[in-house]
Parts: C-alpha cells; structure tokens; sequence
C-alpha cells in the first residue's frame, strides 16, 4: 500500500532517475523487491563487492574509524574504505541546519522547526540540496541531517531540530529534504529512531510506548520518509524503547524497519548509543558509531562473537551489503566526495533568507499594524535579543559551529564568557553580517533606527538589569514603533526547558511589558525552537515568530516587517497558554526519567482538541497580509479507499500570498482525537484570484492500528475538514 502523496512520488521518481521507477509490478522486468535496473544494478554489485571482501575489511565496515574529534574535516564519523575494490572512504557530519564540520566554514540556515512552518515540500527539497552541496565540497559523503522526533515533551531541549508535532507534515517534510540531499550524492541519515523525545535521562530514559501509538504517531514520519525517500541511513537513538536500547530493539529495528517497511539501508547507532555486541547486531543494528572509539562492534569483540556463532557470517554480510548498496545507488561509491571543493557562501546564504522568509510565523496583528510603512516612520526602537549583532541558533550538533558569517575564531556566535575555547554548545549566538537592526536602518533609510538592551558580551543569557530596562522604555517613548526581540535558548546537552517560559532564563517578559506599556506600537519578534508563553500578548500589536532564523534571518525579519515578503508559515507545534497546559506537564512538570507515553494519541493539537483546553496558539495556525477564503467542498472517495477532498481558495485581499490550506480527517474510531491532519497544500496566489486545490489522502492515513491483528484498519464514514489552521476549519463535509 502506498502512502505517499503525488508530489512525494514524483520526487521519489526523480530520486531514482529510473525509467522503470513508476512500474507496476507485472510490468517491472526485474525481480521485485527492485524498482529500477539501477537499483538491481546496485544490489548486484553490492553483492559482489561483498564475496570479495576479507573478514578484515568487513569488520572495518562496520564501525566509525577515529575517535570523533580526531575526524578528518570535522566530521562527526569516518568509515575507512577498500581501496583495492574501488571502496572510497566514507566520511559524514551533522547537517542539521548546515554543515556540522567543527573546523571548516559553513552556513548557518534556519532551524528544522522553521522549515517545518514554511509546510513547503519543495522548500524542504531545496534545503536538503543546498546543505548537501555545502557538505559534499567539504569531503563529506554522508550527512547526519534529518531529524524527526515529534514534538510530544514542547518543553523538549532538541525541538528546534524536529518537524513538530504531527506525523504527516513531519514525515512529508524529513522525506522532501532526504530526496534533496541524496540527490546530491550525499547518503542521508534520518533520526533519532525512536522515541526519543526529551533529553532528561537522555543516555537510557525508557520511553513506555504502546504498539498502536508508536504506529500512528511516533513512527510514522520514519515510515514516510523511508518509504517515500529511501534515506541510506536510519540512526537508532539513546534511549530505550519499552524496556530495550534502541540499538538493539530487534521489534523496532527488524520488525518493523525492515521487515515491515522493507528498509534496504543501514541501521547506523547515536554516538555512544550501542550498548553490546551480538544482541544489537542481531537485533538489527549495522553500524556503530562512537564519542571516543567504538565500543562494542570492533574487529576483536564481533570476530569472537563469529567464533562462538552468536552472530552468523550471513548477518556481517547483510551489513556490509547495506552501506555498500546505499553508497552505491546514492553515487558515493563511483563519485566520492572530495574535500576542497568550491562551494558558493552568497547563494548559500540568499537561500537561508528565501527558506527564513516562508518559515515566519505572524502570530498577531492588531489593525494591520504589519507592514510597516517607510512613510512617516522617524524613530524606530529595536530592543533587546542582541538584534543590534546576531540572532540565536539552536546548540549541540544541531548547531553549525564554524559559520561563515561575520568574525570570530573557530566557533559559532560572539564569544561570551572569559574562557578562550567555545564549545559548540555554549555560543548560541550567530553573528550576522547584516543583523536585524541594519536590514531595518536599509528598508527605513529616512528613518532613525536606535538599539536599546543588553549589550554586554560576556554572559549568554544573563538578565536586564533595571537600568537597562529603563532605557528601553525611555528609548520606546521616544520612537514611532518598538520592535522587542525576545529568544529562548535550547539545544542538545543542555537538559530539556524548565518552563515555556521566558523567564526562564532571564526576565524578558518583564522588559516587553515595561515596553508595551511605554509604547502603544509594540511588536515582538520571538526567537526560538520550542512554544512560548506570552502573558503580554494583550498588551503587544504584532507578534512575529521567527524561530531560529539562521544566517539570512536578519534580513529575511526586516523584509516581513516592512511587507517586502507576505508571511505565509503555520505553525507545526501547538503554543499552549500555560505550562500545565501541555500534555506531559502532570501535576508539577517535573520529568518522568522514564516517560510512559499515557496520553497515547492525545498528542499535540489532537491532546487540546480531545480535552478541550484552548490553546495560545494552535497548530496550523498563521497570519497573513492578506485574506484567503474557502468555498466549495466536495469529497471523492475512489478506488483503494482513497479520499479526494476538493475546494476552492480565493485571495480577498490586495496583495499576493500564500495560503497553507489544511485538510484534516475525524476518524471515527475508539481513541482517535477529533481531527488528524491528513493532506494539505500551500497555494500561492495573486490578489483576487481562485485557485481550485485537490489533496487526495491514501487509505493508510485514514486508518487506525489494530492491536488484535497487528495491521493497519481502514476505518469508514470519516468527517473531512478543510481550513487555515487545525481550528479554523472553514469546510466540513463527510
Ligand atoms: C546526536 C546526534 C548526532 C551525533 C553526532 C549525538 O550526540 O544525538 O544527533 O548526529 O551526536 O554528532
């Protein structure tokens, strides 16, 4: 059964650059499981390769070669080739939100988090090429890039390198962004596989998870992106999975990954996330990957355990014949990378801009306060967020650690503290070329643009002082317009976000207050990768989310304020109004060490939805600078249980714009939450015209998991819903 939607076929069949890729299987001329004379081509060979290698070479094809820091290139992991069979190294690095090399220059794009927002396949495409590219003229083969935990724990600290809540928009999104990096000749990895979704306990936190929820929820983007995009490599995750290391989760990796789903590539481990020798190769897992060297899957342990015959030569085999298959059907093995290569940083960087501007979120806009306009306009107040130099990224090996933009030695961001080293998660900061403050002074030439807030370098995240409040609300007074930049710091390694609040770090809801108080024309632009409480959002006239904006995101700001670009995201997670809100806040918010997924697929907007609690925010949601309206809905249920649902968008308003127009199902079944997105399509359109969209949703994603058969169930007589958000459904139909 298919799932996947047009779009993502006609990319797969892009993918496999395969005359015989769309073939149905009574006209394919090779033995299935191939899909194209490319793909047998490549078994074939990977087969051969195989017999001709030595026990030796195998087993150095199993395991990363250097201790991660001793990497060539910066690389996060190295696998050593077999230069007599034409079996070029394999070097690969993170590539969450650009080349993670820790000592060549790279570009920092926007978060994942923000790509998510854009809800634009194509978008996501482009991202996985471009950061292909980059990694590629670096030397890298393989890219660690692809990160899809659902954002089920919002206070989660890797949130900003995730897709957000929902399996769909996830699974489409991580699947788009593989096809554009393998495109390129880069494997790509997708993790971190499975239930790997807060960071407390994070090197072994068991995450209790019952079959039908992992199904329908926590594994379904991994299904879509594996089955649609055939990513080379699946990384299994730190924690454990009802009871079991996912590194050596025989259900997870065998049953499911690749008996289920037929996954043809390699199981590769987190770094550090193996935890023994016969038990995880037999489980499934292909290749481990080491912080220092690798632990459990050297050359002595797995050549005892094929002495004793806990594994069998037959299992070494398959994962050697996995890595060499990928690496050939990706191009790697006839085309390696090579290191040194010539790679454009001004296209890199114009492109983080366009992906930053149809990944911003306008959240509110009282009387069309945005955009503003250039006329009248004499002193605009920027305050705070050090918007005057950088904007906040994400930390960990989400992180891009040796940008390209502006000055600094080695490390990402403004070298805060005292300390002469910057380690990769403590500079959060990524200082622009052309900060928020200097794209503002260039669109407002007539204008006097002053910086008010923390200047002070020396502490990421230290407090406003009062004195520093009290001038930026006397800055506030003075200006025509206050636009307050307010971040929220989270990343790998630094435990999970107390609280969405942004007190947490420092008082910066205290400073939009006192500013909005000072100044009717207030707007805040949030910096950030999780959900963020706003209790001054009553008192504020325009709210922008920016998330991680990445290198471009200064510019990409400006350009939204002052309407050069028509926001058009929607938000991929649920913003709730107070933490107790969320579903996994309990009675105290304290972390379960290890978390029983209880609310089961109440997760997200389907958990506000189900309980009726009204969110801040909710999933879907965005603001435009124009109107779009939804007429004419007409469902089509045709052959193979698939479901058509039809209708028209029109642009009321005067400008040109994008509308994200969002179907979603109400499975009408014991369990099920009131809607689950289903399809969607973002229409570009001019003002006044109409434009009719078709989304056609496969039987899978209208069924449900049955635990007494273990098999998907179609389920019938659905509610369909169409809309802007997941609660401003505009056309209902059954
Ligand atoms: C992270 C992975 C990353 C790896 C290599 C681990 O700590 O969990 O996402 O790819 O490090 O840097």
């Amino acid at each position: 059964m298919r799932i996947t939607r047009l779009s993502m076929a006609l990319m797969l069949a892009a993918a496999l650059t395969a005359a015989h890729a769309g073939e149905s299987a009574s006209e394919n001329p090779f033995p299935l499981p191939y899909a194209s004379a490319e793909d047998y081509g490549a078994h074939l060979r990977a087969d051969r390769l195989v017999q001709q290698m030595t026990l030796d070479e195998k087993l150095q094809f199993i395991h990363s070669e250097y201790q991660m820091s001793q990497v060539p290139g910066g690389g996060a992991g190295y696998i050593q080739g077999v230069p007599r069979l034409g079996i070029p190294d394999l070097n690969m690095v993170d590539s969450a939100t650009g080349s993670g090399s820790t000592t060549q220059p790279s570009t920092t794009f926007p978060a994942t988090i923000a790509l998510a927002a854009s809800w634009d396949p194509r978008l996501a495409y482009d991202f996985g090429s471009e950061i292909a590219r980059a990694i590629r003229a670096q030397g890298f083969g393989m890219g660690l890039g692809g990160g899809t935990n659902l954002a089920r724990e919002p206070r989660g600290g890797r949130l900003f390198e995730y897709l957000g809540e929902d399996p769909v928009l996830a699974g489409e999104m991580l699947a788009a962004r593989t096809v554009g990096t393998q495109n390129h000749k880069v494997i790509a990895t997708i993790k971190h596989f499975a239930g790997n979704e807060q960071e407390t306990n994070r090197m072994g936190g068991n995450s209790q998870i019952d079959e039908r929820t992992l199904r329908e929820l926590y594994l379904l983007p991994f299904e879509i992106a594996a089955r649609d995009a055939r990513p080379g490599s699946v990384m299994c995750s730190y924690n454990r999975l009802n009871g079991t290391y996912a590194c050596e989760n025989s259900h997870l990796l065998s049953d499911v990954l690749k008996n289920d789903w037929g996954f043809e590539g390699q199981v590769q481990s987190d770094w550090g996330a193996t935890h023994s020798t016969a038990p995880a190769i037999n489980a499934g897992l292909d290749e481990e990957e080491d912080v220092g060297a690798t632990v459990y899957l050297t050359p002595d342990l797995v050549k005892q355990a094929l002495s004793t015959h806990a594994v069998s030569e037959a299992r070494l085999d398959d994962m050697v014949r996995r890595k060499l298959y990928e690496m050939i059907r990706i191009g790697v093995l006839d085309d390696p990378a090579k290191a040194g290569g010539s790679f454009d940083f001004a296209k890199a960087n114009a492109f983080t801009q366009a992906a930053e501007e149809q990944s911003i979120v306008l959240l509110k806009n009282d009387n069309a306060q945005l955009p503003l306009s250039n006329a009248g306009l004499r002193h605009v107040a920027v305050i705070g967020g050090h918007a005057d130099v950088a904007v906040l990224t994400g930390g960990g090996s989400g992180n891009t650690r040796d940008p390209v933009t502006g000055n600094f030695s080695g490390c990402g961001g403004l070298v805060f503290g005292t300390s002469t080293g910057c380690g990769w998660w403590t500079n959060p900061w990524l200082k622009l070329n052309v900060p928020i403050v200097k794209a503002i002074q260039t669109l407002a030439p007539s204008a006097r643009v002053s910086f008010a807030g923390n200047t002070d370098q020396t502490q990421p995240f230290r407090a406003y002082t009062q004195q520093e409040i009290d001038s930026a609300v006397a800055l506030a007074r003075q200006s025509d317009v206050a636009i307050v930049v307010v971040a929220q710091p989270a990343g790998e390694d630094f435990g999970d976000l107390q609280s969405l609040s942004l007190a947490n770090p420092s008082n910066q809801d205290q400073l939009v207050e006192a500013v909005a108080q000072a100044n009717p024309r207030t707007i805040v632009i949030l910096e950030n990768g999780n959900p963020v409480l706003m209790p001054w959002k009553d008192q504020v006239s325009a709210i922008v989310e920016a998330w991680y904006p990445g290198e471009g995101g200064g510019q990409a700001i400006a350009n939204v304020l002052f309407g050069a670009v028509n926001p058009s995201g929607k938000l991929p997670v649920t913003f709730p109004v107070h933490d107790q809100d969320t579903p996994t806040w309990g009675t105290n918010g304290v972390f379960a060490q290890d978390p029983v997924y209880s609310e089961k697929l109440d997760m997200g907007y389907r958990w506000y939805d189900a309980k009726n609690i009204a969110p801040l925010y909710e999933f879907g949601y965005g603001l435009s600078y124009t109107n779009f309206s939804f007429t004419n809905l007409s469902v089509h249920r045709g052959p193979g249980h698939t479901l058509t649902a039809s209708f028209t968008v029109r642009n009321d308003g005067r400008v040109a714009g994008a509308e994200v127009a969002q179907v979603y199902l109400g499975v009408n079944y014991n369990g099920e939450p009131p809607r689950r997105l289903v399809g969607w399509q973002k229409v570009y359109l001019n003002p006044g015209e109409t434009r009719p969209v078709s989304v056609t949703v496969p039987e899978r994603m209208q069924s449900v998991w049955d635990t007494s058969s273990n098999k998907w169930k179609y389920v019938q007589g659905n509610a369909v819903y169409v809309g802007a958000s997941s609660r401003d459904i505009r056309l209902q139909s059954r």
